[in-house]
């Protein structure tokens, strides 16, 4: 019964030339018209990249059209020098700082336009997070699709106002790693979504994406409703190019490709890296098209997009050349070129600082004060251990090496193997597979630490390596780093893994103020040891670029205060999520077939728990600053001439879908007062009942400094989109009349107040 849920949509839609891609559009066919279908073809595959891109098109010498240059990733440019490792979307996910998210993008996208990548395979939207132990949900921002989407559109918009086009991947629900590509006989699982399941959570972030202006999105590796992504017409044709309004070009994840003529009518654009199926050059492609199998419309349309999407950035005036000084191995000889941007430095080390979330601080544990012995345990301190190659990471011999992920197994673990779920030989400042970066260098925990240390006349005592290390009666605090690793291809193990758990225990049983730092890859739990008298603080600090250990140092002694909030719900036990956080396995009658059935619908993370009544370890939203806020004064504003009546008439279809579910038709604004003794900067939040759906949901969040005494009003914006239910049987969406319950406060369990908007 699971066969036929993707439904055919053909023709496929080509590029309409809306406003927004009206010049562009107008140029591309200028073009493309002078193209022969043997040029036009050519342009949509992959070649084996002449340079340290990791996939190039095809190109047209004769009109001087150079092709692109298509290279990983959404958190920094991968596998070359002169660029910089920036904090990973789960860090930038726990800032909620849309201007921050932002700002990465356009410096993250001078980078690459400076190497001469004119695509940037980033953001990660999907995996969303479904699935507690994917293997991907660090390169995303949050599970939350209202704070994911928000913060893809401003990534998408940074990156492209920075000249380079943004394909936010992977399109769509590649939600677990886990029989993610075709094996032998089996094929790659398939998500089964419902219509308003995948409209309401998994598209969400998708549209922020497109009416930001998206110029690429990528179609991911699994099935959706049995039918591949890059083959999938329902998802392809009809919503993306359709119903979003979609004007790039639909880049095929690397080997995602898995027909010719299906792909091709189903709407993928472009195949990477290679296409055994349109053939070397498209030439298979060209066939199709001279015996009558396809429409030469559909190829024009291809290179259309491409061509519109490459002007649309303005990549036809001095762009750099392509993969310039980006060898395809790092290390042959090459002029270099220096993508790094003194005004990043800035970016950089906020974008460390506010990913960190501080869930547990007493005993006024935090900040430090000069101290006169702090003593420091855990693998995740130090740097990456110096005999590694130092930072640069590339695909060798088949293994993603990623600095310290690459020496896993060389030290002797002291009590048998390694944990899978961590990184055992140093910090981590990112996940590994094609989202981890390249960063100029590392700043480890303890590398700043020992400069604290110079500063403050503090004596250091350190212990790497014991899982029961020794306890020096005189210190002042204990300091224990763990990790929570994640990589691509795989799903992770569990949720928390024995030997860190065991590590903090024993330390904690002899210090009585033992502060945890966890570099967490997603989610990880924290229940075997939280509660511990001795634990005194506790921090997510997630993955934060190069600039880790000097933002974690600037937090923990106070010179700055933590800001940031977790992105997902951090549980008291694995039972609490989706599947037990598992993904799902190939079994019964479909192990050649593997199904994924989503069928909480749109109650993953906060929705599950506020549905079931679980009451979780940390809430969605938690994190504590070095200050107290209190709020007042909540408005809520309907705005004028706001009417339910169903979309679209007369509203026109832009990037982004119908033009006036992106209106904002009310207004909500709250005052925040800081009455404790510091500085901070909070992220108010937004939550709204709509009716009929979960008791709350994300829709506004903004955050803000407020002065010691101080009194900040803030503001939120509601779109119709934000009120609004997917309708199976209208296709559409639906704003109803009537009451909606409304909430402002510091996370999705402090909301001090509440008011109804009547709609
Ligand atoms: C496969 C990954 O899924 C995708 O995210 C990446 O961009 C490509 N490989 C290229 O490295």
């Amino acid at each position: 019964h699971f066969y036929g849920q993707s439904p055919p949509v053909y023709p496929s839609p080509p590029m309409t030339g809306t406003p927004s891609w009206a010049a562009a559009n107008a140029k591309a066919v200028a073009l493309v018209s002078q193209m022969t279908l043997e040029e036009k073809a050519n342009i949509t595959v992959g070649y084996t990249p002449r340079t340290g891109c990791s996939g190039e098109t095809g190109t047209v010498p004769r009109l001087n059209w150079p092709g692109v240059c298509i290279s990983d990733a959404g958190n920094g440019l991968r596998n070359t020098d002169f660029v910089n490792g920036w904090p990973s979307g789960i860090h930038v996910g726990a800032s909620w700082n849309r201007n921050l998210a932002y700002q990465r993008a356009l410096h993250m996208g001078g980078e690459f336009k400076t190497k001469g990548v004119h695509v940037a395979l980033g953001p990660v939207v999907g995996p969303l997070g479904r699935v507690a132990q994917g293997g991907r949900n660090w390169e995303g921002f949050s599970n939350d699709p209202y704070l994911c989407g928000t913060l893809a559109g401003e990534t998408v918009r940074g990156m492209q106002e920075a000249g380079v086009t943004a394909a936010t991947k992977h399109y769509i629900a590649n939600e677990q790693e886990t029989n993610r590509n075709p094996f032998g006989d089996v094929e790659a699982f398939s998500a089964n979504i419902d219509d308003k399941t995948l409209h309401e959570l998994y598209l969400w972030p998708f549209a922020n994406a497109v009416h930001a202006g998206a110029g690429s999105i990528m179609c991911s590796y699994n099935r959706v409703n049995n039918s591949y992504s890059c083959q999938n017409s329902k998802l392809l044709n009809g919503i993306l190019k359709t119903e979003l309004g979609f004007e790039g070009f639909v880049v095929s994840d690397w080997g995602a490709q898995h027909t010719g003529l299906s792909s091709a009518t189903a709407g993928l654009d472009v195949a990477m890296p290679s296409s055994s199926f349109w053939g070397v050059d498209g030439g298979y492609l060209t066939q199709a098209v001279k015996n009558g199998s396809l429409a030469e419309s559909r190829v024009t349309d291809m290179a259309t997009r491409l061509v519109a999407s490459w002007y649309q950035m303005g990549q036809d005036v001095g762009f750099p050349a392509r993969g310039v000084g980006m060898p395809s191995i790092f290390y042959t000889p090459h002029p270099p070129v220096y993508a790094r941007d003194p005004s990043s430095k800035q970016f950089l080390i906020d974008g460390a600082l506010e990913g960190h979330v501080l869930v547990k601080n007493v005993n006024n544990a935090l900040p430090l004060k000069k101290p006169k012995l702090l003593s420091i345990y855990g693998y995740d301190a130090p740097s990456p251990l110096e005999m590694n190659v130092g930072g640069l990471n590339d695909f060798i011999g088949g293994t993603w090496v990623y600095g310290y992920e690459s020496v896993l197994g060389y030290i002797p673990f002291i009590s048998g193997t390694a944990p899978p779920q961590i990184a055992f030989n140093g910090t981590i400042i990112s996940g590994g597979g094609s989202g981890a970066n390249s960063p100029a260098y590392i700043s480890a925990p303890f590398d700043a630490i020992k400069e604290q240390a110079y500063q403050d006349d503090t004596s250091l005592f350190w212990d790497f390596m014991n899982v029961d290390p020794t306890v020096d009666t005189n210190t002042d605090a204990c300091l224990v780093f763990i990790n929570a690793f994640a990589t691509e291809a795989d799903d992770r193990a569990g949720l928390h893994d024995d030997y860190s758990d065991a590590l903090i225990k024993n330390v904690a049983s002899k210090c009585n103020n033992t502060i945890v730092t966890i570099h967490n890859a997603g989610i990880r739990l924290v229940d075997q040891w939280i509660e511990h008298p001795n634990i005194t603080a506790v921090i997510f600090a997630h993955l934060p670029g190069q600039d880790s250990g000097r933002a974690l140092i600037q937090l923990m002694y106070g010179q700055q205060s933590f800001s940031g909030k977790l992105p997902y719900t951090v549980a008291k036990n694995e039972s609490a999520y989706t599947n037990g956080g598992k993904p799902s396995l190939p079994e019964g009658d479909y192990t050649l077939f593997p199904q994924s059935t989503f069928s909480e619908g749109v109650f993953i993370d906060y929705k599950y728990f506020d549905q079931k009544n679980i009451k979780p370890r940390y809430e969605f939203g938690f994190g504590l600053t070095y200050t107290t806020f209190s709020y007042s004064n909540l408005v809520i504003k309907k705005l004028d001439g706001v009417s339910t009546a169903p979309t679209p008439p007369p509203s026109p279809i832009i990037p982004g879908g119908i033009a006036s579910l992106w209106d904002v038709v009310a207004q909500v604004t709250a005052t925040i007062t800081n009455t404790g003794n510091m500085t901070c900067s909070e992220v108010a939040q937004l939550y709204v009942r709509i009716p009929g759906g979960p008791l709350k949901q994300l829709r506004g969040f903004s955050k803000v400094g407020v002065p010691v005494g101080g009194t900040v009003t803030v503001e939120f914006d509601l779109m119709r989109r934000d009120l609004s239910t997917w309708d199976v049987a209208s296709q559409g969406w639906v704003l109803q009349g009537g009451g909606y319950d409304l909430w402002v406060g510091a996370s999705s369990r402090d909301l001090p107040l509440k008011g109804t908007l009547m709609i």
